[in-house]
Order: C-alpha cells, then structure tokens, then sequence
C-alpha cells in the first residue's frame, strides 16, 4: 500500500486520481480549496483517508497546507495536480500552477516520488521567468513549462527522489472541456502507475510521460541552466528555499 497525496483532487483528473488509487488499496488524502469543497470531496471519494483543505492561490493557505500534510505523517507520493486554465488570468496561473507547487515541494516531508502535471501546451510556452518576479504576465502554456522544468530540476536536486513531469493529455474535465477527445481513465493512469507501480519504466526520474511512455520534454525545460534559474528565482520570490 502506498501512501499518496494528490493536490486539487475536489473535481477532474485530481479526483479521479485519487477515486482510482483509493479503489487499488491505496492510502489516499486528498485536497479541496476551502470546507465547502471538502465535503464534496469527502462524498465523491468516500474511501479518502482524509481531505486537506487550502486555497493554493493564497502563500500563507499553502504554508499552512503543507504543515497539516507534514502533521498527517509522510507520504509515499505526492501528485502536484492542482491547475488553472489560461482564463484564470496571469496572477491565479503564477501562485497555482507554479509557486503552490514549488512551496509544497519545499515545505512538505520528502516523498519517494513526485508527480507534476504539465501539459502538451507546455509546448508552446516561453522560458520566461521575468513574470516570477512582476515582470510580464504568464500564459498557461508558460506555466506548465515551467512545471515540467520544476519536476526535472527536483529531480536534479533531489537525486533519492524519483520526480517526472506528466501530459495527461487532452481530457473531458472542466478545464478540458465536453469536447475533449479523452476520459478520465486515460487521463489518470499516467499519474497512478508513476506514484506507485513498481515497474522498471515507473522507476526512473527528471523524464518527462504521455501514457505512461516518455516523451521528450521541449528543450527550454530540459535545460539545466534555466532549471537552476527556475529555482533561484522561487527561492527568491517566496523566500523558502528548496532544501538540499
Ligand atoms: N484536462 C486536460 O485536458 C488537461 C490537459 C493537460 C494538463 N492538464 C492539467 O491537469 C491538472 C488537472 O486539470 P483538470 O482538467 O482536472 O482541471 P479541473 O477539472 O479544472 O480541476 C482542477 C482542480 O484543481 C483545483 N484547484 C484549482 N485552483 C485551486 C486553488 N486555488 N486551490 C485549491 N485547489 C484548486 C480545483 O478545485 P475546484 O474544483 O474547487 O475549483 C479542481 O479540483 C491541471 O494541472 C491541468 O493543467 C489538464
């Protein structure tokens, strides 16, 4: 039984995550935005060894979010799933898609592996971390650049850490939309076979996977320069470094 921790799991991919681990055997806790959307959560996955509550567009709610998982005990795995859509706007896609991650990443117990969900938009984005620091505004494809380079560079960091970066791909969800081509099996199995199948391809780190195959990641997120750059920059603007 593995113990996993799955962010932004009150609707879409977190959820069904998370309803799929728990239906495996799995220790789940799982996390809503505020108490409202906790008790949904609590009724969509009864099986739910808990649901952790904070707004991850607040630094202070993550903070405390990250002291209630550590007070919960370790985890096994944690799946940084949480995610806006580009409607969001530029301030929401900063602190949710990117900072929420990194700071959890940073705060919480070290797990044995790290799931972040990026996207195939990731494709499209620019490596441009000037909106980090107030300097230009962030697309979604930005961000989840950003999140594929975040998992490479944890996984750098943190070498005892198996850490990738996920495509779901383009999946029926709120933010996917009713004419996405894929469900929600297909848009969950790439997350739950890498938090706890013990098979070889499962056990890798820093790569990057669409359907549970790798896939490159574009070339500004593979580097290590900008990856090291990345950090600073989110060491900087929280003011919590990554530990060593
Ligand atoms: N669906 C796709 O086609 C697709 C494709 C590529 C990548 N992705 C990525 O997959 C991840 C999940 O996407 P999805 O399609 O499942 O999206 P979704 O249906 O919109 O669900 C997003 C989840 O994140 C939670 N969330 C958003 N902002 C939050 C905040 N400030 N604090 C706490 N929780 C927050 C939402 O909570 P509420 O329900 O309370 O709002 C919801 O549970 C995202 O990272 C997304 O970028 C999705």
């Amino acid at each position: 039984m593995t113990r996993v921790f799955v962010t932004g799991s009150a609707d879409g991919l977190g959820l069904a995550v998370g309803q799929r681990l728990i239906e495996q055997g799995h220790e789940v806790v799982l996390h809503a935005r505020n108490d409202e959307r906790a008790a949904a959560t609590r009724e969509a996955a009864p099986g739910a060894a808990d649901v952790l509550v904070g707004d991850l567009a607040d630094q202070q709610q993550v903070r405390a979010l990250a002291e209630a998982a550590n007070a919960s005990g370790r985890f096994d795995a944690v799946i940084h799933n949480a995610g806006v859509g580009g409607g969001a706007g530029g301030d929401a896609l900063l602190a949710v898609n990117v900072v929420a991650p990194y700071l959890l990443t940073a705060l919480m117990q070290r797990p044995d592996r790290l799931v972040y969900l990026s996207s195939g938009m990731h494709r499209s984005g620019r490596a441009e971390l000037g909106p980090l620091e107030g300097r230009g505004s962030l697309s979604y494809g930005d961000s989840k650049l950003l999140d594929a380079a975040l998992a490479i560079a944890v996984a750098r960091r943190w070498p005892d850490v198996r850490s990738n970066g996920v495509d779901p791909g383009w999946i029926k969800t709120r933010m996917g939309g009713s004419g996405a081509p894929g469900d929600l099996d297909q848009g969950a199995a790439t997350q739950v076979w890498l938090a706890t199948s013990d098979d070889a391809a499962a056990l890798v780190t820093g790569r990057y996977f669409k359907d549970s195959a790798e896939e490159s990641v574009e070339t500004a997120a593979a580097d290590e320069a900008f990856q090291d750059e990345l950090l600073a920059v989110l060491e900087r603007v929280t003011g919590t470094p990554l530990p060593a």
